[in-house]
């Protein structure tokens, strides 16, 4: 249900640059992948909520995965077991399944966050399902991937080649069959992302659907301040926080995107 929650903190654990926060929740606190909440962050200075994916909502908890970037993030990969954080949500437009078959869910780093939540969900619905994680390296993850290897099928992509395939996740991708799937679900670097499109569009032409991870302010549609180029014949642009965060991949105009990059 969306709307203001104080939820306490349960848990805390650090896997490498991650750090997932588990709160507890309401029983009537339910969400979809790809939506996220506004979190108010703790500290000088910090006058605006952080959005951050669902990463799972299940059994009266609710966590995040967040890696500490500035004073925000920081405070919530430091935040006590016990103390109650103020949540806005959940907020924005989630992913859709929209059928059977062989689902394909690409994260770019933190991207992790929310294909978790929706791997966690096309599971539960008994799809196909295989994801694909790129990082710089293996310290990034600190073992990460193992746990969620043992959650989905999962594909490690690393620049340095220091776990699973060496190159970038779209890469790995395409080595592994990108067009044996039906649908494709991303989240990761607008460059990712719009490489990932152009991709579908020469060939894969799976069904697409993308989470954009904008810079936010308000969250709710009011600022325009996370505005992303659409791609209608009359142009203009679409709030992330709003019609997003998640879009179907023809809804947006990636060579606006590609030359704002
Ligand atoms: C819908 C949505 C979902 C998100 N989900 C997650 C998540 O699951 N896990 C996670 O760790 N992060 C996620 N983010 C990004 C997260 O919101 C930012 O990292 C956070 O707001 C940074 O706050 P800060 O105070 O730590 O850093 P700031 O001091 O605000 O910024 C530190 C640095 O990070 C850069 N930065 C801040 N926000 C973003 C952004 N959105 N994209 C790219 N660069 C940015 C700034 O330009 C600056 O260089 C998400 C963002 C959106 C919009
Ligand atoms: S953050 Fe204000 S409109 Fe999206």
């Amino acid at each position: 249900m969306s709307g203001h929650h104080e939820v306490k903190v349960l848990a805390r654990r650090r896997y490498g640059c991650f750090v997932e926060v588990v709160m507890e929740a309401s029983a009537d606190f339910t969400a979809e992948p790809g939506q996220f909440v506004h979190v108010c962050c703790e500290g000088p200075g910090l006058i605006l909520r952080r959005p951050y994916s669902l990463y799972g909502v299940r059994h009266g908890t609710v966590s995040l995965l967040v890696r500490e970037v500035g004073a925000g993030s920081a405070w919530l990969c430091a935040v006590d077991v016990g103390y109650e954080i103020d949540l806005l949500g959940p907020l924005g437009r989630g992913f859709t399944v929209k059928g059977r078959g062989r689902h394909a869910l690409i994260a770019g780093g933190t991207g992790m966050a929310t294909m978790r939540f929706l791997a966690s969900r096309l599971l539960e619905y008994g799809e196909d399902t295989t994801v694909f994680w790129g990082v710089d390296g293996e310290e990034e993850c600190g073992g990460l991937d193992a746990k969620l290897a043992g959650e989905f099928d999962l594909h490690m992509a690393t620049m340095d080649g220091s776990l699973g395939y060496r190159g970038s996740v779209l890469d790995c991708f395409l080595a592994k069959g990108a067009r044996e799937y039906d649908f494709i679900y991303a989240c990761g670097p607008r460059g990712m992302l719009a490489g990932l499109a152009e991709i579908n569009a020469r060939g894969t032409m799976a069904d697409l659907q993308v989470c954009m991870e904008e810079r936010m302010a308000c969250g709710i549609g009011a600022c325009r301040g996370c505005v992303v180029p659409a791609a209608s014949p009359a142009g203009g642009y679409l709030t992330v926080c709003r019609d997003g965060p998640v879009f179907d991949g023809r809804e947006l105009d990636w060579q606006r995107i590609n030359g704002e990059i």
